[in-house]
């Protein structure tokens, strides 16, 4: 288990709380203050920078992750709500070091650019994926509706998603 000792405070603050959960598969426990934002816990505590962060308001899903099957804006989600949840970043979507094949499919359509909306992106469309192998148009632009590119135009990014789903559900491991 990975246990987060001392910036968030062991022994400083009277008010911390003990948050235990899951992120990426692994078991994580830190002290945190009641008011930390999930998007603050995984990056500034758990340094696990892919998770961007961009408005802070909720607006843009640049800091989306997947908790517990459905994807979040980590920046409106308080940290100890992840209490005993299972959590997962971009971090945590690759294949033992090897890009998924929705993380494949988004560089073959040129579905990146700049690359910051990209982990919130992936995550969006991982949490559909999920739960609907097979999403008509409709529904994959509805998915990644809260997520905002300033790049691609999003026409790279729905079909990398349609053709990720396709590869998926023809067996190739995720
Ligand atoms: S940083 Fe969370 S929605 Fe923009
Ligand atoms: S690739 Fe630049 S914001 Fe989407």
């Amino acid at each position: 288990m990975r246990e987060q000792p001392s910036n968030t405070g062991e022994t400083g603050g009277t008010d911390r709380v003990r948050l235990s959960c899951v992120v990426n598969g692994e078991k994580v426990s830190a002290l945190v203050e009641p008011h930390l934002t999930l998007l603050s816990f995984l990056r500034q505590e758990l340094k696990l920078l892919g998770v961007k962060e961009g408005c802070g308001e909720g607006e843009c899903g640049a800091c989306t992750v997947i908790m517990n099957g459905n994807a979040v804006n980590s920046c409106l989600t308080l940290a100890l709500e992840a209490e005993g949840a299972r959590i997962l970043t971009v971090e945590g979507l690759s294949n033992g070091g090897g890009l998924s094949a929705l993380q494949e499919e988004f560089v073959k359509h040129d579905a990146l650019q700049c690359g910051f909306c990209t982990p919130g992106m992936l995550m969006s469309a991982r949490a559909l994926l999920d739960r609907n192998p097979d999403p008509g148009t409709e529904e994959i632009k509805e998915a990644v509706a809260g997520n905002l590119c300033r790049c691609t135009g999003y026409y790279p990014i729905l079909e990398a998603i349609t053709a990720a789903a396709k590869r998926e559900r023809e067996g190739e491991q995720r």
